[in-house]
């Protein structure tokens, strides 16, 4: 890890912010390649990513991984992936607004020390944090956004469409829009 974020994942790993930190197992900082020039960011981590410290580790990481994977992305390789959240909520809740507020700092200096060109916000959560209150995935999902020096782009959770299948299709429509930006830029090939 560079210095920086190795230093922020100390400060991460000592966190007492909010009360997720007193059920945890693990913290949960992100992994990829840090030359990554997109950024995914989901909700939170569930049970497996909490048991092993890694993001999108159980079944909706499998499935994010194919969609990444369908337009020449890998986390080892070419994209970084972090969440809203550091720590797992409970049974899997949906994050309060004060925990969000607590853990959002560290994902502003994560996001500082990667300088991604692009972000995919993961789901509601991800999107309404970082695009806009306002936004609706069955509405804006696959949009591109600019925001200081940054496009966003939001889309379906890989968790939602394991529960709603048909979604798939729009869920890879939105990622081919994204290859498609990503060769513009010429960060894909
Ligand atoms: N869901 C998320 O939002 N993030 C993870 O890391 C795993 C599941």
């Amino acid at each position: 890890m560079s210095e920086r974020l190795d230093r922020l994942a100390a400060v991460c790993g000592g966190c007492n912010r909010c009360a997720l930190s007193s059920t945890r197992t693990n913290l949960v900082f992100g992994m990829g390649n840090e030359a990554a020039k997109v950024l995914f960011v989901g909700e939170a981590p569930g049970e497996q990513e909490d048991k092993a410290g890694l993001p999108f580790v159980g079944p909706s990481g499998k499935l994010l991984d194919l969609y990444l994977g369908s337009i020449g992305l890998d986390r080892t390789k070419n994209a970084y992936i972090a969440n809203i959240l550091k720590c797992r909520p409970p049974h899997n809740r949906d994050p309060l607004p004060e925990e969000i507020a607590a853990c959002l700092p560290y994902l502003r200096e994560q996001t500082k020390a990667l300088s991604p060109a692009f972000i995919v916000c993961l789901g509601r959560f991800a999107a309404m944090t970082l695009i806009s209150p306002d936004f609706r995935v069955t509405r804006d999902h696959g949009v591109f956004y600019e925001k200081g020096g940054i496009t966003f782009m939001g889309t379906f959770h890989p968790s939602a469409l394991l529960r709603d299948p048909e979604k798939k299709g729009l869920a890879l429509n939105d990622f081919l829009g994204l290859e498609e930006k990503l060769k513009e830029k010429g960060i894909l090939k």
